[in-house]
């Protein structure tokens, strides 16, 4: 087992600790999860250069629909413009820079609260009041600077990084595991946000192992699993994913009877994808859920949760029942997960802990912090 090294940076300590095999591997170091200066590598290294989740393209329907997001501190805006493009830009005016957008919504024009400078959809300057006496100013040159932004089997990417292969090219293999569920027209039907007392990555781990499902939910999902019927492969470069097979507990889990495109096992299979950093899906035959992390200093994580049913499940009479079966499960699950890692988190700030071996079943865990410790320098 490594030992805490209180000469070696955060950094260090986590090379040292995805040099061990998987065979012998331990959970990461205490400091990776608790230093402000490894939070602000994060953000620089990882946030600032890999691609997030906005949320689903199907919730920006209408020109105008818009939604805001926070990348690495950056205040952004992701909208559909008039042409029906999707598009991400910076959420900050170019007069004396007070942020634009607040929240969700659907605007005609993105209008500055401060002075009225206002944008069109594509984040060129329509129009400032009172500014023709400044001959420096030209409305035709100001533009809301543009951010990559691209649509991948439904999901909204954005990164701020100009060079980083796009997502069809990095997560093509994703396609290979999961094609026949057509996760692109899974329908969300919820989307909420909250703030939880726990370092971002303590969130991530306790999505990518199945591990804890029999205990920490053994009031809600736990009985629908068997540790012995879970696959954990070795991940992926940009994600980790295993899957369950799950029982007849509950029938959402498993493909509904209109369901010709999944075969044999995979009918009752859940896949639980980590796409790198923080965007965490289940997509199951009857529903998908997922969990899109932005950290808040080492100590918080701000989550946006969503989800909904699968095409045939939203088309059958029973949709309206069916979707307060899951949503009432999918809260009660999210509240023992919060307990979990609150707790987790509490216990990597005490000075007795120290971190412990893997099980086979947390094989995603390792393969994340091999991902955490490529992209920090
Ligand atoms: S800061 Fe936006 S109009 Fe002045
Ligand atoms: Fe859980």
């Amino acid at each position: 087992m490594t030992r805490h090294d209180p000469a070696l940076s955060p950094a260090a300590e986590l090379r040292a600790n995805v040099a061990l095999p998987f065979g012998q591997a331990v959970a990461m170091p205490k400091a990776v999860y608790t230093s402000a200066e490894f939070a602000d590598l994060e953000r620089q290294h990882i946030f600032a250069r890999d691609w997030l989740c906005a949320g689903r393209a199907d919730t920006l329907r209408e020109a105008g629909d818009f939604l805001t997001m926070d990348i690495a501190g950056e205040p952004i805006i992701v909208l559909r413009d008039r042409d029906g493009r999707m598009r991400a830009m910076s959420n900050v005016c170019r007069h004396r820079m007070s942020t634009l957008l607040e929240g969700r919504g659907n605007t005609r024009a993105i209008v500055c609260p401060y002075h009225a400078w206002t944008y069109n959809l594509d984040g060129t300057l329509r129009g400032a009041p009172a500014m023709t006496l400044n001959g420096g100013f030209c409305r035709e040159q100001t533009a809301l600077p543009q951010v990559r932004c691209e649509t991948w089997a439904g999901w909204i990417m954005v990164t701020l990084d100009p060079d980083v292969p796009s997502p069809s090219e990095r997560l093509a293999a994703v396609a290979d595991l999961i094609g026949p569920f057509q996760m692109e027209n899974y329908v969300e039907s919820f989307r909420e946000e909250f703030r939880w007392a726990t370092n971002w990555k303590v969130l991530a781990e306790n999505f990518m192992e199945s591990y804890h499902l029999p205990v920490c939910h053994a009031g809600t999902i736990g009985g629908h699993v068997d540790l012995l019927k879970m696959s954990c492969p070795e991940g992926l470069p940009a994600f980790n994913y295993h899957s369950i097979l799950k029982n007849d507990a509950l029938d959402l889990a498993l493909a509904h009877p209109a369901n010709t495109r999944l075969q044999g096992d995979q009918r009752r299979t859940t896949w639980l994808l980590s796409i790198y950093p923080s965007l965490m899906i289940t997509l199951s035959p009857g529903y998908f859920w997922y969990l899109s992390l932005t950290p808040d200093g080492p100590g918080h994580v701000h989550v946006v949760f969503g989800g909904g049913l699968a095409p045939d499940f939203a088309a059958d009479p029973a949709s309206a029942v069916h979707f307060t079966r899951l949503k009432t499960l999918l809260d009660e699950v999210n509240i023992e997960d919060k307990g979990c890692v609150e707790r987790v988190y509490k216990g990597l700030c005490a000075n007795l802990s120290a971190p412990g071996p893997l099980s086979h079943l947390e094989r995603p865990n390792y393969d994340f912090a091999r991902y955490i410790a490529e992209m920090i320098p």
